[in-house]
């Protein structure tokens, strides 16, 4: 527990589980005040915002799909109301749709840049709407180093996160000096949906290439996210990190 987070209020997408649980948590516990959206796990949202009432005991969450432009809008509207204004937002939720290119439908490809750009980019947009009528704020985006990497049967994937990565340059200079925008983009991390216990002998292969030897833990994302929503990152705008054992050196 610490306070270099008091006083600040939070969104966070795709809260319930996984990294963006972690994050939500992380936030709460340097003293944030936070709301996380989340969109069909009501147990697993239930189970995390008790976890993080322990931190912020007025912590709420609210159901709503990213890639719904109304149902976006209204999270981030009820985010604003509930906290009495927004000063972080993470654009976190996302989807992965592992399928071949010659087998990938539109409806497909739709599903996953809509969740992954599209709900980036709606509440991205919503929320620095809000954070330039007021003292500034800071936008961090969840990117993957596939985004740089590109991936087999991913392509939908791959396109939309190397999309959140130019996006978040393209806020970071729009919004400068006012907002910071700056984008994580994880490695593989120990989630549903990496499925690491059911990894697959290929996976096991490629997690063997990471220089420091494994996948990463939601809290190892979760703590570069804190940092950057902190006071101590006051010069670092469109940058995209990585967080992934060394799978990617730039
Ligand atoms: N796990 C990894 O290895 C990894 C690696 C790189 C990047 N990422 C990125 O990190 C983020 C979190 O991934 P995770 O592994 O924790 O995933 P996860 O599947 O464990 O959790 C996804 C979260 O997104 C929410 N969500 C899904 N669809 C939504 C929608 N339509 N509207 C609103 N919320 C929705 C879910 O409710 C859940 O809270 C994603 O953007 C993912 O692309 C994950």
């Amino acid at each position: 527990m610490s306070d270099t987070l008091a006083g600040v209020r939070a969104l966070v997408t795709g809260g319930s589980r996984g990294i963006g649980r972690a994050i939500a948590i992380s936030l709460a516990a340097a003293g944030a005040r936070v709301a996380f959206g989340y969109h069909g796990d009501g147990q697993a949202a239930h189970s995390t915002l008790a976890t993080v009432r322990a931190h912020d005991a007025s912590a709420f969450a609210i159901e709503a799909d990213v890639s719904v432009e109304a149902e976006a809008v209204a999270m981030v509207d009820r985010a604003i109301d509930g906290l009495g204004g927004l000063d972080v937002v993470v654009n976190n939720a996302g989807i992965l749709h592992e399928v071949g290119l010659l087998d990938t439908l539109v409806a497909d490809f739709d599903a996953v840049v809509g969740v992954n750009l599209r709900g980036t980019f709606i509440v991205g947009r919503e929320a620095i709407r809000h954070m330039t009528r007021h003292a500034g704020g800071r936008v961090i985006n969840i990117a993957s180093d596939l985004g740089y990497l590109g991936r087999e049967r991913n392509t939908a994937y791959c396109a939309s996160k190397a999309g959140i990565a130019a996006m978040t340059r393209c806020w970071a200079r729009e919004f400068a000096p006012d907002i910071l925008v700056n984008a994580v983009a994880p490695g593989p991390v120990d989630t549903d949906m990496l499925g690491a216990e059911v990894m697959s002998e290929e996976q096991r292969h490629k997690e063997a290439e990471i220089p420091l030897g494994r996948i990463g833990h939601p809290e190892e994302v979760a703590a570069l996210v804190t940092f950057l929503a902190g006071p101590q990152a006051t010069f670092i705008t469109g940058q995209t990190y990585g967080v992934n054992g060394g799978s990617v050196m730039t």
